[in-house]
């Protein structure tokens, strides 16, 4: 992550396009902002448009917005989102959705840094920087076809990856700390950390929705902790599952025995006798353990 920040970090002081790749939840959104707030734009508007939600038509009056009369229902003239994102910033949400129309259309845009309204005559200057972005493979639908090549290499001037966060480990805790924050603002709770049991179930487990299922994660453990430390029986069920039944990165010996035995603990409310008749361990010894992994006792 690092590396993606300092290539962002460096893309920013240039009007330069960018193409941002990575799966969903990954936070490539979180990364245009970020390029667009790094930049010199900083001031001037940050516009986005969802390719994916909206039909070919209604995109280009979106993008290119349209003069009175130019379509049925057009009874007022509209300035598009290109004209709005004036000397800022205008992000392509799911840029892999474009109609093969639009997708001509924008590569004029790019080449000429000009356009018109639907239906207009006057010809508009285009002073915004473009950021694509991506959770499918591009170069994959150029080969297919289904993407034109040329306006892919103007996209993709430069490109910018965001690694999936099961592929982050020491964004991790960073992460965690950040949404345990915002959420106990958020929530009036006073949650300040995680347990260490907890914290390794997290370390293992893949995310499949990335960054956005970590912010789910972590907002429902907020609310539902009784104490400062999220503890695992905080955590969705779900999650806690995959770990346990190895659909999940592998865990250290001491990760998986703080994890197991926190579980223990959890289903004898928290009985010590019982809790070391089970593991087959003295108070003494199942006391350390608690004290060595930060267990909830
Ligand atoms: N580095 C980060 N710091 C704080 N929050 C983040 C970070 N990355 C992602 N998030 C949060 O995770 C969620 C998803 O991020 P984002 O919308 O940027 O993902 P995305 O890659 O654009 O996903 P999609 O392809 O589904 O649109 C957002 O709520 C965002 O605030
Ligand atoms: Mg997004």
């Amino acid at each position: 992550m690092r590396e993606v920040v300092d290539l962002a970090e460096r893309v920013s002081t240039t009007a330069s396009n960018v193409l941002i790749t990575g799966e969903s939840g990954a936070g490539k959104d979180v990364l245009a902002s970020f390029i667009h707030l790094m930049s010199p734009r900083a001031q001037a508007p940050f516009v986005k448009i969802d390719c994916a939600t909206l039909p070919g038509e209604l995109l280009e009056a979106e993008l290119f917005g349209f003069e009175r009369g130019a379509f049925t229902g057009a009874t007022e003239a509209k300035p598009g989102r290109l004209e709005a994102a004036d000397n800022g910033t205008i992000v392509l949400d799911e840029i892999a959705h474009l109609s093969v129309d639009a997708q001509a259309k924008l590569l004029r845009v790019i080449e000429e840094r000009e356009f018109e309204r639907l239906g207009g005559r006057k010809t508009l200057k285009l002073d915004a920087r473009l950021i694509a972005l991506t959770n499918v493979d591009l170069d994959e639908a150029v080969r297919r076809q289904a993407f034109r090549a040329d306006l892919f290499y103007r996209l993709n001037v430069v490109r910018i990856h965001v690694p999936p966060l099961r592929e982050r480990e020491d964004d991790l805790l960073q992460l965690v700390k950040h949404f345990v924050s915002q959420y106990s603002a958020k929530h009036g709770r006073k949650v300040v950390g995680i347990a260490a049991p907890a914290l390794a179930i997290l370390r293992a487990y893949e995310f499949p929705g990335n960054a956005r299922e970590l912010a789910n994660i972590l907002e429902r453990a907020v609310i539902v902790a009784r104490g400062k430390r999220i503890e695992v029986e905080d955590l969705p069920p779900s999650v806690s599952a995959a770990v346990r039944t190895g659909s999940a990165k592998p865990m250290s010996l001491a990760q998986l025995e703080a994890v197991y035995i926190a579980d223990i603990l959890a289903s004898t409310g928290g009985n010590k006798t019982e809790t070391a008749r089970i593991l087959g361990i003295s108070r003494k010894n199942l006391y350390e353990k608690i004290a060595r992994y930060e267990l909830k006792a």
